[in-house]
């Protein structure tokens, strides 16, 4: 999707204060002074839009999208089944979602409905209609925000009811054809369970089946199909009358549905940001998370994405909820921006006077107009989007580097009663991300089914699960000359969740040989000797033998002292390593700045950044160079090159210096930089 502009807004709920002319007016004159370009309305107004059955109500609306166009504004527009008006619950009991434990939920909170239901589908496409037949009138409407946070609120996101029981039949009947097949695939044969009949065949419960690892998986793999189809219901409903570009919000890595399979839907991807800063006072471990969030939303479609939702000042939902520290606010929106978001919005425009969100932040509090420092924040990002927009708005990061997330691993992962029962995929994966965010290099984050030509190198930690084609495609990408990097407990099963005989399907591609995984307790905890240093390693040694890898480093204790621990094997042009054990940060910090040399990626800075501070780039026709310091002091990063600061022209050499929570744009002064573009050193 192209943008006209970088937007800046957010969610504006004027339903809240039909009955106060006097706030929606003051509304206007307020965001035009804030900079805001774009808001969001309609996320949750089914309940106005339509407050009895097939009455339908839309010239309030059509009204505040017109006023707001007239005064440079634009609006995305929601359709409204987040939640559910209380006409429809009750007439339609069908439409509420039931519980894992066979219960239906009453009506209110959000996301409470079936995705399945026949009549909710109904009744959303109607509405839906309605809004896309309005919209082809008004030109202030720029696209359309499906739903919202799809799955969230309620702890499994998925509904058990009997009409979700036999989509759920119907999906497994046309992925294995036979219960024969079935049975084979989830191995029911243990514990006597195999299946005679479809419909003995229900969704993993607590009170019932939950231990047949294929039920489970498959599970996960209907949700996330069944939550996409009514996404695509609801995109059908307002593409017959409308071909404005559609989204829906995201949020994280989250568990329940997979969005590498969800996106393939929408025309652009956007997500909703609440980065914990201010919990501990180093912000490193926030930041790196939120930063592999943003590369995530941007990964997906290798283009801008938009960050749909961030707060202005502190949410309201958290045990404790700090105001963002003078800086902050324009260092989380810009980390988003630096990641490739070419918008800052915000839930929401204006506090609302009661219920779940009244204290959660906003651009306007309850008191004060634009007299608050919260006001004065934003209005500063609005200002400086406003000033970068042409320069920002046709770049992206183009990293050269990617990383394995897949969420059929991570379910597959999450359920394995294995070696630990605390493994956690997240926060292994963001030890590895870590590594690059402290060197300062932009990471693609893609699935399995993801493309990796074109990367100079590949990180999958635990990478247990192995999709069909998934090996064959990681032995193409070494052999051509790429570098690959995998861990212990990867290649364990196969996508239905089948444990692999015989041999590791990599076996010859990383050269080595594994033969069992040693899970040690605290006292137990080992160490490995890599490049003269002692490194302790964590909760997983595998015991593995060098076939043709080199060994780069031992175990240094217990039985399998002096055995491999780091591996690098040559293969075709390429080499792919292996890390036969857990690894803490400072050992990950050394090994892939190692990789990296190899591969000739350095930061776009060419330096060693002091800790808190990291810089992503975006490519176009001037490159930007994004500088951000995590710290709440002045920082000095040495760098080579000279560059200018694209707000002010303020030039630097040799060294850049960054005030607290500072994000610097910068441009490359000189002309003939050589490039820290590694793609093009992949050899072909
Ligand atoms: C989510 C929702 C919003 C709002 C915010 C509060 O992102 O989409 O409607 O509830 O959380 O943080
Ligand atoms: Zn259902």
């Amino acid at each position: 999707m192209e943008f006209e502009h970088l937007l800046h807004g957010g969610d504006y709920n004027p339903e809240q204060w039909l009955d106060c002319p006097e706030v929606l007016r003051e509304d206007v004159e307020l965001m035009k002074g804030a900079h805001v370009n774009c808001v969001t309305l309609g996320v949750f107004s089914w309940a106005v839009l339509e407050p009895s059955e097939g009455e339908y109500r839309l010239e309030w609306l059509e009204e505040i999208i017109d006023t707001l166009y007239e005064n440079g504004i634009s609006t995305v527009l929601a359709t409204p089944t987040g939640a559910m008006p209380h006409w429809l619950t009750t007439r339609y009991h069908e439409t509420m979602q039931v519980r894992g434990d066979g219960g239906r939920n009453l009506p209110g909170r959000r996301h409470n409905f079936c995705y399945t239901s026949v009549k909710m589908r109904e009744k959303a496409r109607q509405m839906d209609g309605k809004l896309a037949q309005m919209a082809a009138k008004h030109p202030g409407i720029r696209m359309w925000h499906i739903s919202n946070e799809m799955g969230g609120n309620f702890s499994d996101s998925a509904c058990h009811c009997e009409q979700c029981q036999q989509a759920f039949r119907q999906w497994l009947k046309e992925k294995y054809g036979t219960l024969q097949e079935l049975n084979r695939a989830w191995w029911t044969v243990f514990w006597s369970h195999v299946y005679t009949d479809w419909n003995q065949i229900h969704s993993p419960v607590p009170h019932g089946e939950c231990l047949l690892h294929g039920l489970n998986l498959d599970w996960h793999r209907f949700v996330t199909h069944q939550m996409t189809d009514f996404l695509k219901w609801e995109i059908a409903s307002v593409r017959e009358y409308s071909t404005l570009p559609v989204t829906t919000n995201f949020m994280f890595f989250f568990h329940p549905l997979d969005y590498f399979k969800m996106q393939k839907e929408l025309d652009v991807i956007s997500w909703d940001s609440y980065p914990a800063w201010h919990k501990r006072k180093d912000e490193v471990p926030v930041a790196v998370k939120t930063a592999a969030f943003h590369s995530m939303m941007r990964s997906m479609k290798k283009a801008p994405f938009m960050l749909m939702e961030s707060v202005p000042s502190a949410v309201n939902w958290r045990g404790n909820n700090p105001l963002k520290r003078p800086g902050m606010h324009m260092l989380s929106s810009m980390q988003a921006v630096a990641h490739g978001s070419n918008t800052v919005q915000y839930f929401q425009w204006r506090k609302g006077r009661g219920a779940f969100e009244k204290f959660h932040g906003a651009v306007l509090d309850h008191k004060n107009g634009a007299d608050t420092r919260t006001f004065r924040d934003v209005t500063g990002v609005g200002e400086r989007l406003g000033r970068l927009d042409a320069l920002i708005r046709r770049s992206c990061n183009r990293p050269s580097v990617a990383m394995v997330f897949d969420w059929e691993n991570w379910w597959a992962l999450g359920d394995a009663t294995g070696p630990r029962q605390d493994l956690d995929y997240q926060k292994t994966f963001l030890r590895h991300y870590r590594a690059f965010w402290e060197a300062g290099i932009d990471v693609d984050i893609i699935d399995m089914d993801g493309e990796m030509d074109g990367y100079a190198l590949v990180a999958a930690p635990l990478n247990y699960m192995y999709k069909k084609g998934y090996a064959e495609k990681v032995e193409r990408y070494v052999d051509g000359g790429g570098m690959y990097v995998t861990t212990c407990w990867s290649g364990i099963v196969g996508e239905s969740d089948l444990c692999f005989t015989g041999e590791h399907p990599l076996r010859k591609v990383l050269g080595i040989r594994q033969e069992e995984i040693d899970a040690p307790s605290e006292e137990f905890k080992n160490h490995v000797v890599y490049g003269g240093c002692v490194y302790p390693t964590g909760g997983l040694c595998e015991v593995v033998h060098a076939e043709t890898a080199q060994v780069l480093g031992c175990y240094g204790e217990d039985f399998y002292r002096g055995m491999p621990a780091v591996t690098e094997n040559r293969y075709g042009k390429g080499t792919a390593c292996y890390l036969a054990a857990e690894f803490g940060q400072t050992f990950l910090n050394v090994f892939y700045g190692e990789c990296l040399n190899r591969v000739g990626i350095e930061n776009p800075l060419r330096a060693k950044l002091p800790y808190g501070v990291t810089v992503s780039e975006r490519k176009g026709e001037t490159d930007l160079l994004f500088v951000q310091n995590y710290k709440e002091e002045t920082v000095e990063a040495v760098c080579t090159g000279e560059y200018a600061e694209a707000d002010t022209g303020k030039e630097w050499q040799g060294k850049i210096v960054l005030e607290p929570f500072e994000c610097k744009v910068l441009v490359r002064k000189e002309s003939n930089h050589n490039g820290t573009d590694g793609k093009e050193r992949v050899a072909k």
